[in-house]
C-alpha cells in the first residue's frame, strides 16, 4: 500500500464541489487582484487568531518580510531567532536589512530555548522572531515578557501554526495573537493551503495594519502616491476564494491531525528506537508535521521510500551552517541541539485523509526496520 507524505488530491476530492463554484465566481467577476474575497479572508483569518486586523500578501515569506520592514532596520541591527526552521525566517531578516542572531532549540519541542534568547539580547537587538515549529506554539508568555523588558518587537513566524493555541493563565491564546505581528503561510502543503502561494499578517495594532497595507502595495495608500518604498505583495482573489472554503474545515482537519498523531505516539510506545514528538502540556498542537527522532535516520528514510511510504527531513541543515550565512561566523557545534535534530528527525504522513490502515502500514514498516 502506498502512503504519500501528503495527499492533496484526496483532500481535493472532499472539497471540490464546494471550492470549484467559489473559484468560478471569481473567474466570472474577473476581479483577480484584491477582490472582495481577499478582504473577507483577512477578517476571517484575523478572527481565527484572535487578532483585530489581517493583511493578506503573496506568501508567508512576504508576511515576515513586510513585518520586518516596519522596523526600518539599520546595518548591524539584530533579530533573534532559531536556526532550526525553514530558510524564509532568516532570509526575511536579512532581506529587511537586519542580522539574524541564532539561538539553540529545546530538544523536546524543537522550538527555540527561551533562556538562550534572553542571553542573546544585546543593545543592537531590535526584535525576536519565535517560530512555532511543526505547529506547536513557542512559550509566548515568556517571549512577550522578555520583549517588554527590553523594548523589542515580536514577529511570530506562525507559517506552520494557524489555529495552534496555548493556555496562558487559564486562557487559550492563539498563534499570531500576542506578537506585534504574526505571519501565516498558505503554501499548498500547509494546514490551510491555497492553490498557489499566499500569506497573511495579523496584528492588534491599527496603525501598524495601515502601514502594512501600504507596504504591500509599493508604499502607497493612494494610487500613484508613495509615502515610502514598499513591495508588490498581494494575495490573488482566486487564492482567497479557495482559502475561504477551506478555512471553514480547518478546525476539523487540525483535530483529525491530532487524532492521527495520538495514534502514532501510542503505537511507537512499543518501538524503543523511535522518539515521538513531545507536546508542551500548555499547548494544543496542530501537527503541521509529526516529526520523530530516530537512530540511523537516513537508512530508515530510504527503507520507507523504497516501500512507497512518504517521509521527509525537515530540516537537514540548520541555518547557521548554510553557506549564505557563513559571514555570520557560526561554525559546526555552535548549536548542538539544532544540529542533532537535523541528524535525527523524520516527518511522517499525518494529514486528515490518512486512513488508519495506511497509518498502521507506516508503523509496521518502521517497526520492521528496527526489529
Ligand atoms: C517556518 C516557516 N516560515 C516561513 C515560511 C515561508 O512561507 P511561504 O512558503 O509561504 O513563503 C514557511 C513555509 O514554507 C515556514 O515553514
Amino acid at each position: 500500500m502506498k502512503v504519500p507524505l501528503l495527499d492533496l488530491r484526496a483532500q481535493f476530492e472532499t472539497i471540490k464541489d464546494d471550492v470549484l463554484p467559489a473559484l468560478m465566481e471569481v473567474v466570472e467577476a474577473q476581479r483577480f487582484i484584491m477582490g472582495d474575497q481577499v478582504r473577507e479572508l483577512e477578517q476571517r483569518v484575523a478572527a481565527v487568531s484572535n487578532a483585530r486586523f489581517g493583511i493578506a500578501c503573496a506568501s508567508g515569506t512576504d508576511a515576515l518580510l513586510l513585518s520586518l520592514m516596519t522596523l526600518n532596520l539599520q546595518a548591524g541591527d539584530e533579530v533573534v531567532t532559531t536556526p532550526f526552521t525553514f530558510f524564509a525566517t532568516a532570509g526575511a531578516i536579512h532581506n529587511a536589512g537586519g542580522t539574524p542572531v541564532f539561538v539553540d532549540i529545546d530538544p523536546a519541542t524543537f522550538n527555540f530555548d527561551l533562556e538562550q534568547v534572553a542571553a542573546a539580547i544585546t543593545p543592537r537587538t531590535r526584535a525576536i522572531v519565535p517560530v512555532h515549529i511543526f505547529g506547536q506554539m513557542v512559550d509566548m508568555e515568556g517571549v512577550m515578557a522578555l520583549a517588554a523588558q527590553h523594548g523589542l518587537v515580536v514577529i511570530e513566524d506562525a507559517a506552520q501554526a494557524i489555529g495552534a493555541r496555548r493556555k496562558i493563565d487559564g486562557t487559550w491564546r492563539l498563534a499570531g495573537e500576542l506578537g506585534t505581528t504574526g505571519a501565516f503561510s498558505f503554501f499548498p502543503s500547509k494546514n490551510l493551503g491555497g492553490w498557489g502561494d499566499g500569506g497573511m499578517i495579523v496584528t492588534q495594532d491599527e496603525a501598524l495594519a495601515e502601514r502594512l497595507r501600504k507596504l504591500r502595495t509599493h508604499g502607497g495608500a493612494k494610487q500613484y502616491h508613495h509615502d515610502e518604498i514598499g513591495i508588490n505583495s498581494r494575495l490573488d482573489t482566486i487564492q482567497a476564494a479557495v482559502l475561504l472554503r477551506k478555512l471553514v474545515r480547518l478546525e476539523k482537519w487540525s483535530a483529525a491531525r491530532r487524532e492521527r498523531a495520538g495514534h502514532y505516539t501510542a503505537a511507537f510506545g512499543d518501538v524503543d528506537d523511535v522518539t515521538s514528538p513531545v507536546t508542551d502540556p500548555a499547548n494544543e498542537h496542530i501537527y503541521h508535521q509529526y516529526t520523530i527522532r530516530v537512530p540511523r535516520r537516513d537508512e530508515l528514510k530510504q527503507h520507507l521510500l523504497d516501500r512507497g511510504i512518504g517521509c521527509a527531513v525537515y530540516y537537514p541543515k540548520a541555518l547557521h551552517l548554510q553557506p549564505c550565512f557563513a559571514a555570520l561566523g557560526y561554525g559546526e557545534g555552535a548549536f548542538p541541539e539544532s544540529e542533532r535534530a537535523c541528524r535525527e528527525v523524520l516527518s511522517l504522513p499525518v494529514y486528515p485523509e490518512l486512513s488508519r490502515e495506511q497509518q498502521d502500514v507506516v508503523v509496521e514498516t518502521i517497526g520492521e526496520f528496527y526489529r
